[in-house]
């Protein structure tokens, strides 16, 4: 139940007939923890979701989980590419979903920044960016991006397979329980590569063009749709701008954006960068204003679900009060906190604190907890 004085990010958030209690997002976030290098979750994926989902989370997004093996950002990488990896994928929904939140999953291709060593702080500095030898990096052209290895360009009937791939992971999180699948059409990985002229100069039907760069993107997009079936939510994260002279911009991704909704999906989660190094003016809610952007270019379509389209918006956003202005002033309709929410899982439990939300069971935060409250 909420109030008209409950603050707007508090407030549900409706997805395709599935309803998240507030409009806060664990943005997903590698943890690079799958130590038998199989793509099997493990305790600490079960324990580190659940925690975010007590904490309050309205909806919690599982790390980018791999599509085919090399599409691993690293060994250690989540996979949903084979039917072995679903019950693991199962325990982190069913403790996300008994603390109350709506589950998801970002399902992922690195392209040509895949296979490097599982980052730890006290990896050799830049072993982030070392390919593993002998890894099949694959990308829509033989462009590498700087410090890994060069990729071999995806055959037509190669990059099919892998839109196939994509369908059949999210046919598995399905299976797994999870509400929300999202595709990671972001920072640098295959999907962004396909979409971004600085990655792809592929003359065939998959490059040439913005529409065929585009439609490795709006395949996958309809692949998984047809996979998923009606009931699941469909998200996909992009990176709307690469920061870069030549490459994508805010424009491109504000024309892609309803097509993306006319292909199936019901939520846009937009971020930036990633694709080649650049300088990126990073500073509180630098990324807000291509969400926003997003939002006007959707505004007004129903998804093929009904409903208008979702936006979440990401990207230092710490303080409470931020994240209520950005969405009660409606340039997002979600906000996903990743960072803070590393180091304060419980971080939806303050914001409403420093919102002045008393009643915790009105808010859908845990009540069991509410002794321990702020007085
Ligand atoms: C440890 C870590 C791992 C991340 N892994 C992913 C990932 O798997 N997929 C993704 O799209 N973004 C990933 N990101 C980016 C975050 O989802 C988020 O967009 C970024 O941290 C900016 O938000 P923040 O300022 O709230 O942290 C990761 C970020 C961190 C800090």
């Amino acid at each position: 139940m909420t109030t008209p004085t409950t603050p707007t990010i508090l407030t549900p958030l409706p997805m395709r007939g599935r309803t998240a209690r507030n409009r806060l997002w664990l943005p997903p976030m590698c943890m690079y923890s799958v130590d038998a290098h199989d793509g099997v979750a493990t305790d600490w994926h079960v324990l580190h979701y659940s925690a975010r989902a007590v904490g309050g989370f309205g909806t919690v997004i599982v790390e980018a989980t791999a599509v085919t093996p090399n599409g691993r950002l690293s060994p250690a990488d989540l996979g949903l590419w084979d039917d072995a990896q679903v019950p693991g994928h199962r325990r982190i929904v069913e403790a996300i979903h008994a603390a109350g939140s709506l589950a998801g999953v970002q399902l992922g291709h690195g392209g040509r920044k895949a296979g490097t060593p599982p980052w730890r702080p006290d990896s050799a500095a830049g072993a982030r960016t070392t390919t593993i030898e002998g890894w099949d990096l694959v990308a829509p052209s033989a462009i590498a991006h700087p410090g890994h290895a060069v990729p071999r360009a995806l055959t037509g009937e190669e990059a099919d397979a892998v839109v196939r791939a994509f369908a059949d992971a999210a046919r598995r999180a399905a299976a797994a329980g999870y509400d929300v699948v999202e595709l990671h059409g972001a920072h640098g990985y295959l999907i962004h590569e396909f979409l971004s002229p600085l990655s792809n100069t592929r003359t065939d039907a998959y490059g040439g063009s913005p529409d065929g760069r585009r439609r490795f993107a709006l395949q996958a997009v309809r692949a998984v749709r047809g996979a998923v079936g009606d009931d699941v939510v469909l998200d996909i994260r992009l990176s709307a701008t690469d920061w870069a002279e030549g490459g994508l911009t805010g424009e491109d991704t504000a024309e892609l954006a309803p097509l993306l909704v006319a292909a199936g999906a019901d939520v846009l989660h937009v971020s930036t960068g990633g694709n080649v190094p650049a300088r990126v003016p990073v500073g509180p809610g630098y990324q807000v204003p291509f969400a926003a952007r997003v939002r006007a270019a959707v505004a007004g379509t129903t998804t093929p679900g009904g409903g208008e389209p979702v936006v979440v918006t990401v990207g230092v956003i710490t303080e409470a009060a931020q994240a209520e202005q950005i969405v009660a002033t409606g340039l997002a309709d979600a906000v996903a906190v990743g960072r803070p929410a590393l180091r304060e899982p419980y971080l939806p439990v303050r914001w409403a604190h420093d919102l002045g939300v008393n009643d915790w069971q009105a808010a859908g935060l845990p009540i069991q907890y509410w002794r321990g409250a702020w007085r």
